[in-house]
């Protein structure tokens, strides 16, 4: 298998694209040639990203949908790739905490928990069961889960995000196992705490300047991305560990 894969030319889709680590995701794929489906629910915002990255001369769509309305995905899914052509490079970056403040899980509604559980892990589940088919038959392709430390550590109160993304890292792991010879690679990648919206709803009394910015987390994604040999299928990284000059 190539240890180096090129980002130029291909068809992207990047959830949760409107800000943060998404935004800087979909700039920096558009930035090495990418075409890239940039998903959100809010149109303003997302309309602005894509537009500025039109303006740098890359190729970028808007695609309005909730990840997480079982009625919208097929609508993301065939909008994004007539936008942009054939998918090989997925990035499941959209998620929710569910309510904030964050509370203790007992006193979580099952209502809730099942909300969380239905945009961080079977929304996605949704979208990589569309394209992960066409990815085998080319041989080639990329489903990225972007997770969470939360996913391995119990922190109180952080419990319907921790189990979504826990989950998550899971059905990354049995994904890659089972497409193992497909050519398509799974990878599960948590970014480290970032100063984004998310984390200020989170913690809000966190000090912004201990924060990465997501930008940076973004670079060391994209070298992962690129760098099959270091990151196999059935990975699980952590953006601040990652080197990006190491050779591949
Ligand atoms: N920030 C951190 O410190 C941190 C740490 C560990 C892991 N993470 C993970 O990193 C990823 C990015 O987080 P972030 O901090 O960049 O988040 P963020 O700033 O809150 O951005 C979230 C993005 O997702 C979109 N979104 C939310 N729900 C959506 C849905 N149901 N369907 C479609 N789009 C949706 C939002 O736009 P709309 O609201 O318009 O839809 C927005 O573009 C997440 O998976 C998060 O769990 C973050």
């Amino acid at each position: 298998m190539d240890t180096n894969i090129s980002i130029q030319g291909r068809g992207a889709l990047v959830t949760g694209a409107s800000r943060g680590l998404g935004r800087a995701l979909a700039e920096q794929l558009a930035a090495k040639g990418a075409r890239v489906a940039l998903v959100a629910r809010e149109a303003g915002p997302l309309h602005d990203v894509v537009e500025g990255i039109r303006a740098r001369g890359g190729v970028a769509h808007a695609v309005l949908g909730d990840v997480g309305d079982k009625d919208a995905v097929h609508k993301i899914a065939g909008q994004a790739q007539g936008l942009v052509g054939e998918i090989e490079i997925a990035i499941h970056n959209a998620s929710t905490l569910g309510p904030t403040p964050l509370r203790l899980l007992l006193d979580t509604e099952c209502e809730d928990l099942a909300a969380v559980l239905e945009t961080n892990l079977v929304g996605p589940f949704r979208l990589t069961k569309i394209l992960a088919g066409a990815m085998a038959l080319r041989g080639s392709g990329v489903l990225v889960h972007i997770s969470s430390d939360a996913a391995v550590e119990p922190y109180p109160r952080w419990g319907a995000y921790g189990v979504s993304k826990a989950a998550q890292d899971h059905l990354s792991r049995i994904l890659a196992g089972e497409r193992d010879g497909t050519g398509v690679r799974i990878l599960a990648i948590d970014p480290g705490e970032m100063d984004t919206v998310m984390h200020a709803a989170a913690i809000p009394e966190a000090d912004r300047a201990t924060l990465q910015r997501p930008a940076d987390v973004a670079t060391r994604i994209i070298s992962m991305l690129e760098s099959a040999g270091r990151a196999p299928s059935g990975s699980r990284l952590a953006a601040p560990r990652w080197d990006v000059g190491a050779a591949s």
